[in-house]
């Protein structure tokens, strides 16, 4: 593995009885950079994911990580250490405390930083209430960093569903990943929101310096932050590139569109320097989501 790799996937195979859901995927992903996964609804982007924080263990193939002691097997890893090894993820459909506070579901998300025992805990030792003191701290500057102060109090159960997201990745941010894994950032986001989630993003990247490695269908999102795309199909790789190589690959639009003839189409709407392809449909308003959206929302 090059020292400039994250994460490195190779041959990636899962069989759920008699479906492929992914079909020999391999995939580097850099250090510091955008890596995202498009593809139709079924495509294996989620399984992906979930083979990465050993949701799942791959039928085979190799995920070799550059953990904090040096490269390692991710696979050999026990699910729950996955976090320890700084890969934190947020979920295609939100998975939050719905009845505590945005604080409390933050301090919740740092419990995998614990290192102290169960003893130490129940006397609030020194180590204790350094760590508590840490987790605070870490929390406080999250929620800064994400504009949440005005629900730092508030229970989940009453925040807007865009506010919602924001504190998924916030509890995620909490654990100081070096690898931050978002399934689907925009979904169920409007336009505005939609916007605001890309410059999280790039701000995670740049001002954190943390590797992101993303779900999208949302097109205009995906040219906005990525810096490598990789489309799937039926649990296969299509294509690889910039997000606008990728868009313009002809097996790309074919998955998404299902005929040949339509790929000369969408080529004569781009122009060499334009903006990406999903920006230039003649559509406007919420249209303009549902056109750049490729593949159908998820459930
Ligand atoms: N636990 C499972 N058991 C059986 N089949 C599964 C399981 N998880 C995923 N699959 C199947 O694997 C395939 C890929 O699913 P996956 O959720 O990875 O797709 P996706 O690309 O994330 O799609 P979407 O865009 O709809 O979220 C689908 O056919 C799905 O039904
Ligand atoms: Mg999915």
């Amino acid at each position: 593995m090059n020292s400039d790799t994250l994460l490195s996937a190779k041959d990636l195979s899962v069989r759920f009885g008699g479906v492929l859901a992914v079909n020999k995927v391999s995939f580097d992903v850099k250090q510091g950079e955008v890596f995202t996964l498009i593809g139709p609804n079924g495509a294996g982007k989620t399984t992906v994911f979930n083979l990465i924080s050993r949701i799942y263990t791959p039928t085979t193939g190799s995920i070799t990580y550059a953990g904090p002691q040096g490269p390692l097997q991710l696979t050999e890893q026990a699910p729950q250490n996955v976090a320890s090894l700084g890969i934190a993820r947020t979920f295609q459909n939100i998975e939050l405390f719905e009845h505590a506070s945005v604080l409390h579901n933050l301090l919740i998300g740092r419990h995998t930083h614990r290192k102290t025992s169960l003893w130490q805990d129940l006397l609030f030792t020194p180590a204790v209430r350094e760590a508590e003191l840490k987790a605070r701290e870490k929390a406080e500057e999250v929620i800064e960093f994400l504009d949440l102060q005005h629900y730092r109090d508030s229970l989940v159960a009453g925040l807007p569903y865009g506010v919602r997201k924001v504190v998924e990745m916030a509890r995620a941010l909490c654990t100081e990943p070096k690898l931050l894994l978002l399934d689907e950032p925009s979904s169920g986001l409007n336009v505005e929101e939609t916007d605001d989630m890309a410059f999280w993003i790039q701000d995670i990247k740049n001002e954190l310096g943390i590797t992101v490695l993303m779900v999208e269908h949302d097109m205009s999102l995906v040219s906005k932050v990525s810096d490598r795309v990789l489309a799937m199909n039926q649990g296969e790789v299509l294509a690889m590139g910039s997000p606008r190589e990728v868009q313009t690959d002809p097996a790309v639009v074919e998955a998404y569109l299902g005929s040949i003839d339509d790929v000369s189409s969408l080529r004569r709407e781009m122009s060499a320097d334009g903006p990406p392809l999903g920006a230039r449909a003649p559509l406007g308003g919420s249209a303009v989501r549902e056109a750049t959206s490729v593949g159908a929302k998820s459930a």
